[in-house]
């Protein structure tokens, strides 16, 4: 177990390289089941959510190779259909597992990914997908046995839940039916850039995949599926992360090379809206930020993409919490997703939480203190109040930032920031 020790108000500037998407990457590392032909996937963040899936894929007897962040990944016939609750548990996103292995082997054997500190994490529409292919869904034993034995047919699907499309549902129907026999059609789809990168990479693997991007995905199925390379898109998360903290009270203005434009409006929107500088170069492929002169309140209202990521309201909140005025945060996608407002409010922060909505009433300052790391975002937004807060700030269990940040304290030094990575004996407070 390690823990972060962060020396708090040492000025931010330089600039830094924004890694590739791990939220695009789990899926395509999944998909690489759907072909016995080997697959060469660059810039994949070394995070431990890549490693995982990586890890399941060879215990399931793909062979697998990586090399810095490139992946080489071969799955001949014969690989497993079921991975087993040890490897699964650590990762809910295991269950984009699902398509691949149902579209190659119509069967597999997943366990019921637990909930996770954000909220209930149903898999509900990945069972309504599925099912609609002609799959037949059995739990037995906290497992999910579902099989196929007549294969996949295409069909039409509305992928709407409760609240609004589902990311990784889209993207486990989308890899169920390259392979099913006829069309299948995905309507109230997922629009986020990760499902676009994994379409087309389907793509190039010979799928024939039309519309992914918009609400409504067309795939025809095919008889099978051939080895190709691909390059993983920036992760958009990671790079509005590290927008924030250039806007922060202690940053001179720091530069993100290997970003998207396109993929960061509705980040790059609301820090504008809020007074900070966002400056991108003429490909958008590198942005510039730095504080505004009279920083502004602002309102979050977290929705599906194109709109405001659930995946950044915990770090805007940090900002939030040192901008006058008073802000707003409501998240409709996970409404229990304010674990890191405690931990803030341990360094000085005013937040109230009810109801799915926090309240930011913003501060002079915040002072360091030893806090607990809860989920990944959470995490990333102690971190931004720590580099922030005067004095120094712990920062425990230290694992969650690693599931999906690479080398943060790395690049965080680069800029100028006072971060140490330590063992951590006590290992934070009882869970
Ligand atoms: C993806 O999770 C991301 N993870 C999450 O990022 C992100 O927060 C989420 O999409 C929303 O954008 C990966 O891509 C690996 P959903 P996913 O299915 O696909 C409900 C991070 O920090 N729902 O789009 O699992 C669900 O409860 C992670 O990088 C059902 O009701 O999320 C939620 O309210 C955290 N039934 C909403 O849909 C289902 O069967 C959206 O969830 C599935 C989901």
């Amino acid at each position: 177990m390690e823990k972060l020790i962060v020396e708090g108000g040492y000025r931010l500037s330089g600039t830094v390289n924004i890694s590739g998407s791990k939220n695009a990457s789990l899926p395509i590392l999944a998909a690489a089941l759907l072909t016995d032909e080997p697959v060469r996937i660059t810039r994949v963040p070394d995070v431990s959510d890549t490693n995982y899936m990586l890890q399941i894929l060879s215990q399931l007897g793909a062979s697998v190779e990586r090399y810095s962040g490139t992946v080489r990944i071969a799955s001949p016939d014969g690989i497993s259909s079921s991975a087993s609750y040890e490897q699964v548990r650590k990762m809910r996103a295991s269950i984009c597992l699902l398509g691949p292995m149902m579209a190659r082997m119509k069967r597999c054997t997943l366990p019921l990914p637990g909930g996770c500190v954000i909220g209930d994490r149903p898999v509900d529409l990945h069972l309504r997908a599925i099912q609609a292919l002609g799959a037949r869904v059995r739990v037995k034993g906290g497992n999910m046995v579902i099989e196929a034995p007549n294969g996949l047919v295409g069909t039409t699907v509305d992928m709407r839940g409760d609240s609004g499309p589902t990311v990784l549902g889209t993207d486990n129907l989308m890899m169920a039916a390259v392979l099913a026999r006829g069309t299948t059609v995905i309507e109230s789809a997922a629009r986020e850039p990760e499902v676009v990168d994994l379409a087309n990479f389907l793509n190039k693997m010979g799928a024939r995949i039309e519309g992914a991007g918009s609400r409504t995905i067309t795939i025809h199925g095919v008889e099978r599926l051939h080895g190709c390379e691909h390059t993983v898109i920036p992760d958009r998360i990671e790079a509005g992360t590290f927008m924030v903290a250039g806007c922060m009270g202690m940053s001179d203005g720091i530069t993100l090379n290997r970003v998207c434009r396109e993929h960061m409006k509705s980040i790059s929107d609301l820090l504008v809206e809020c007074g900070h500088v966002v400056e991108y170069n003429e490909d958008g492929t590198s942005v510039s930020v730095k504080p505004g002169e009279r920083p502004r309140s602002g309102k979050i209202l977290t929705n599906p993409y194109p709109g405001y990521p659930t995946d950044m309201q915990a770090q805007m909140t940090a900002l939030f919490a040192l901008t006058p005025g008073i802000s707003v945060v409501k998240d409709t996608i996970f409404p229990q997703r304010f674990m890191h407002c405690s931990e803030l409010k341990r360094m000085g922060a005013n937040i109230k939480v009810d109801n799915g909505t926090a309240i930011i009433t913003g501060v002079e300052g915040l002072s360091g203190a030893p806090v607990m790391a809860s989920d990944l975002r959470a995490s990333a937004a102690l971190v931004l109040a720590a580099l922030a807060a005067e004095g120094t700030t712990e920062i425990h269990r230290l694992y969650h930032i690693d599931r999906g940040y690479e080398l943060l304290d790395d690049k965080l030094e680069l800029l100028g920031a006072r971060v140490r990575r330590v063992p951590d004996l006590e290992g934070g407070l009882v869970e």
